[in-house]
């Protein structure tokens, strides 16, 4: 997998030491700017956004899990997990509230009674238990930094309290904890106090901006001053605007763009999980509730990657222990949108566990990809889906190979490619960074790009194969339903089937589930996304088996495979 790493100084020295460096892991150039709907680095290269929600808003008022872990520690694991950047909260008052920002650690945990976290801190971070709480926040940024992770300043909330409601004083401008003014003098003393700390990549100026106050004018009026001002106090920063209703809501810029002095900083960002559908998801059919809901998305938000500016999925998340049907439902939706549209995200959350969580202790976070005690991922197998949007598909330097389209699958995570050696017409499915790659042409014909061979359907519960013959109806595939998520075609006794995944990660097809009215059954086995690509391509280790075999005289396959490769 290709990972994305950027000059921080420690990076900087250590390359002048060791001159040997991977060349599989470019260096990215910061800071980050836009062009036109991607974000790049210095040199125009891409840089997608793959990061993680870390909460440090809350009570305590220090980013959560230091009492389980040390700092350094939950770095590395982010950057191991194929995290590239987090996506750090703060609260307006540890910016504006001098006697909040001096509490150290220590202090803040026992005003909170929270003495187990003292000895946890203690244990694992003891440099920072006896720090004022805003060190000890550019203590994690510096951490993540030497480990290079980008950080993005997320200003939370006003008051050190979980997120959100409609009425608690922190929805809009005006609303009783969130004073316009302040607000600018807090996001300009962040903007300041990071200025020249290079992993510090962008700023969000406010999360999920709601209640009954909120309004398309004061919107721009207050967004476009805090825009200023955070530029104006550190021009390294790519500045991330938030929509209205819960950060849904930006259609109003469809025809009204925001007017700002700078250029080339300005991304807009978005939250998208299964609850903002309610339950849509349970109670819906999955094939009609996602083409509604993606849909919805780009009429709200969604159109403004086709105007030319970023799209940051700065949260989404489900309950990684598989057992909430509503988010599953969504996830699969989710996964293949952000597939196709190459979004830049952000997962809530890293966290495991927080140490004070509206009224709890110790509350356990079931969206996190930490376990409890900070020391395991939750879910391997969700981390594995969403592996296939950790690197870039397409974008600013990203064209390694002429384009080409991935078969993406969301429920696992994995790319339809051929199996193996032994069975090199049937397919089944692999990690996304070694998948097939495909052409759509305009006869809807999947061939294998480069060769003769077409996806064909065979019969019922069969697996679907490669074949050279591509005329007939089953070679012919379409996206159905209102999901656009089965790929749909017929056999040539006239059965419509779709495609599917076995108990062995072959691709069969079979009859079509539940493409509309049921809400009972679950169709994501047969859910696909065709995306586009223009990653490079790592040979599959069966294809260079392949190959070998090519090589060897008197091979059987030799001869029949070398037929299908177009010269
Ligand atoms: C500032 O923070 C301190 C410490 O938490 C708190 O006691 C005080 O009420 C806060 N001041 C304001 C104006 O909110
Ligand atoms: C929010 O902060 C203000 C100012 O410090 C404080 O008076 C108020 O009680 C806080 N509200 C909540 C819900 O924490
Ligand atoms: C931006 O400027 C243009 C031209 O002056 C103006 O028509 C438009 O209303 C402004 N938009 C906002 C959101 O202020
Ligand atoms: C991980 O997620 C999968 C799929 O949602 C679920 O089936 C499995 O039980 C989960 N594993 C754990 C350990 O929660
Ligand atoms: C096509 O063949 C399959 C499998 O042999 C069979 O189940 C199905 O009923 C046939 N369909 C038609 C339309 O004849």
């Amino acid at each position: 997998m290709e990972r994305v790493f950027f000059f921080s100084f420690v990076s900087l020295v250590s390359l002048l030491a060791v001159p040997v460096v991977s060349e599989t892991q470019p260096v990215v150039g910061l800071p980050l700017f836009t062009n036109s709907r991607w974000i790049v680095d210095e040199g125009g290269q891409r840089v997608k956004l793959a990061c993680l929600n870390w909460v440090s808003h809350l009570e305590a008022v220090v980013a959560e899990g230091l009492s389980k872990q040390p700092m350094d520690v939950i770095s590395k694991k982010i950057s191991s997990m194929g995290f590239n950047c987090v996506r750090l909260t703060w609260p307006l008052f540890l910016a504006t509230n001098d006697s909040l920002a001096s509490l150290t650690v220590r202090q803040s945990f026992q005003s909170l009674g929270l003495l187990e976290s003292i000895a946890g801190v203690q244990a694992n971070n003891p440099s920072i238990i006896d720090l004022p709480l805003i060190k000890a926040y550019q203590a994690v940024v510096t951490s993540l930094g030497s480990n290079n992770v980008m950080v993005i300043l997320d200003n939370h909330m006003s008051n050190t309290t979980w997120c959100c409601s409609n009425f608690d004083g922190n929805g809009f401008f005006g609303d009783r904890y969130f004073n316009p003014d302040l607000w600018i003098k807090g996001l300009t003393r962040m903007a300041t106090l990071f200025n020249g700390v290079t992993n510090v990549v962008g700023m969000s100026l406010r999360n999920e901006l709601r209640g009954p106050k909120q309004n398309v004018n004061d919107w721009y009026r207050y967004m476009q001053r805090g825009a200023e001002a955070v530029h104006s106090a550190n021009p390294d920063v790519i500045v991330i605007l938030s929509g209205l209703n819960f950060d849904k809501d930006l259609s109003f810029l469809r025809n009204n763009p925001v007017n700002l002095t700078f250029s080339g900083k300005l991304v807009y960002e978005i939250h998208w999980y299964g609850f903002s559908d309610g339950n849509s998801w349970e109670t819906g059919n999955p094939n009609q509730v996602c083409g509604r809901v993606v849909d919805n998305m780009m009429r709200l938000s969604g159109f403004l990657l086709g105007q030319g500016w970023p799209l940051f999925v700065s949260e989404f998340g489900v309950d990684q222990r598989g057992t909430n049907v509503n988010d599953n439902r969504y996830l699969n939706c989710f996964l293949a949108t952000a597939a196709e549209l190459d979004l830049d995200w952000a997962l809530w959350t890293l966290v495991g566990s927080y140490y004070y969580r509206e009224g709890v202790s110790g509350m356990n976070e079931y969206y996190g990809v930490l376990n409890w005690n900070w020391c395991e991922t939750r879910n391997s197998s969700f981390l594995q889906r969403i592996a296939a949007l950790q690197s870039p598909f397409q974008g600013p330097g990203i064209a390694k190979v002429l384009p080409y389209k991935v078969i993406f699958h969301p429920l696992t995570g994995l790319c339809v490619r051929r199996k193996s050696l032994l069975e090199p017409l049937r397919l089944g499915l692999g990690p996304c960074s070694e998948p097939e790659a495909w052409t759509y042409t305009s006869h809807k014909i999947l061939t294998v790009r480069g060769t003769y061979l077409c996806l064909q359907a065979d019969e019922v519960g069969q697996p679907a194969r490669l074949g050279i013959i591509c005329s007939d109806s089953n070679s012919k595939w379409e996206m159905i339903s209102d999901s656009k998520l089965h790929i749909s075609s017929t056999t040539s006794n006239g059965s419509i089937v779709c495609l599917d995944v076995d108990s062995h990660n072959t691709i069969v097809t079979n009859t079509c589930k539940c493409l509309s009215r049921d809400n009972k059954c679950d169709p994501a086995s047969q859910w696909f996304k065709i995306v586009d690509s223009t990653r490079s391509l790592d040979t599959p280790k069966s294809h260079v088996k392949i190959k070998s075999i090519l090589g060897l005289p008197g091979s059987g396959s030799q001869s029949e495979l070398s037929l299908y490769m177009k010269q």
